[in-house]
C-alpha cells in the first residue's frame, strides 16, 4: 500500500511540475530554424554611441516618446516595453507604416507619437461584429483562434481623440479579404500582430512581402517557441525560413525580415 501511495505521489508531482513549466519544457525540445541575433543587426540606430572610454549611450534616433500601461488597466494583447521601444525607434525613421492587428492601439499610438510629422500609419483590425467573417481553418491553432475573439473588442483606441489621430487610418476589415494591391511596395515598416492562427499569419505575411518597399522592414510579434497561442506564428516563420531570411531578435518575441538581404 505504502509503495502505491509513493508511486501515486511521484506521478502527481511530475504532472504538476510538467503543467507548471509546460512552456519551458516544450521550449527545450524546440529545434530552432531561425537564428537569434543582437538588436544591433536590425538597424545601425541601435548601435550605441561612445560617450566616454567606459560609457556607451543611446543615439538620438532611439530616444522615443513612450507610455506604460498600468497592470490594473486590463488591456489585452500587448508588446513588452522593450519591444515597444524597438518599434518606436524604427517608427522614427519610417514614413509609411502598416500594422496588422490594432487591438487597444498601443503600438499604433507609439508609431504615431514617434514617426515624422508627415508620416502615415495604416492599421487593420476586427471589431466584434466582423468576427463572423473569420472561420477557423483545419490548420489553425484553437487557442490562437479563441484569442482573436477575446482581442477583437475595441472600436475606440488609446490614440482616439488625440492630436495624433489624424496620422492614423484604421481599417475595420478581416485581413483575409483585404486587397493589398494598391499598397504594393509602399511601406517602410510593417508590424504583423493580427490573428495568430496559421491561415492569418500566412495571409498577413504574404501580403506584407508584397507591400514592403526596398530597404523596408517587416516585424512579427509573438515568436515564442513552446507558447500555445504562438504555435502557429512559430510554425509559419520556421516554414518560410528556407525561402526568406528571417531573424529573431535576442530577448524579445520579435522576428524581422529586411528587404535588402536577398
Ligand atoms: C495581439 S492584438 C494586437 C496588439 C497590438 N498590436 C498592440 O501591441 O497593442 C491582435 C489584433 O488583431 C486583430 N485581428 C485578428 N485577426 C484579424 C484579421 N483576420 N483581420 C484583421 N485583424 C485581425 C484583432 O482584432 C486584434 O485587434
Amino acid at each position: 500500500m505504502i509503495n502505491f501511495i509513493i508511486f501515486f505521489l511521484i506521478i502527481v508531482n511530475s504532472l504538476l511540475i510538467f503543467f507548471l513549466n509546460k512552456k519551458k519544457i516544450k521550449g527545450l525540445f524546440y529545434k530552432n530554424k531561425i537564428q537569434t541575433v543582437d538588436l544591433n543587426e536590425l538597424s545601425d540606430i541601435f548601435i550605441n554611441k561612445q560617450i566616454d572610454k567606459n560609457l556607451l549611450g543611446p543615439k538620438e534616433e532611439v530616444i522615443v516618446k513612450s507610455f506604460s500601461i498600468n497592470k490594473n488597466n486590463n488591456i489585452v494583447g500587448m508588446t513588452s516595453d522593450y519591444e515597444a521601444w524597438i518599434i518606436s525607434s524604427l517608427s522614427k525613421i519610417s514614413n509609411k507604416i502598416f500594422e496588422f492587428g490594432t487591438c487597444s492601439g498601443k503600438t499604433t499610438y507609439l508609431m504615431a507619437l514617434n514617426s515624422p510629422d508627415d508620416a502615415q500609419i495604416t492599421t487593420i483590425t476586427l471589431k466584434p461584429e466582423n468576427l463572423s467573417d473569420v472561420e477557423k481553418q483545419f490548420s489553425d491553432n484553437k487557442t490562437s483562434f479563441r484569442n482573436i475573439i477575446n482581442e477583437s473588442i475595441y472600436e475606440k483606441f488609446l490614440f482616439s481623440g488625440t492630436k495624433y489621430e489624424n496620422k492614423i487610418d484604421v481599417i475595420f476589415q478581416n485581413s483575409l479579404t483585404f486587397d493589398e494591391k494598391k499598397y504594393n511596395s509602399k511601406f517602410d515598416l510593417i508590424f504583423i500582430d493580427g490573428g495568430h492562427t496559421y491561415s492569418i499569419v500566412k495571409n498577413d505575411s504574404e501580403k506584407s512581402f508584397r507591400m514592403l518597399r526596398q530597404n523596408g522592414i517587416i516585424l512579427w510579434h509573438d515568436f515564442v517557441p513552446g507558447k500555445e497561442s504562438a504555435k502557429n506564428v512559430v510554425k509559419y516563420i520556421n516554414n518560410i525560413s528556407s525561402r526568406k531570411k528571417i531573424f529573431h531578435i535576442k530577448n524579445t518575441s520579435l522576428c524581422y525580415y529586411k528587404n535588402n538581404l536577398e
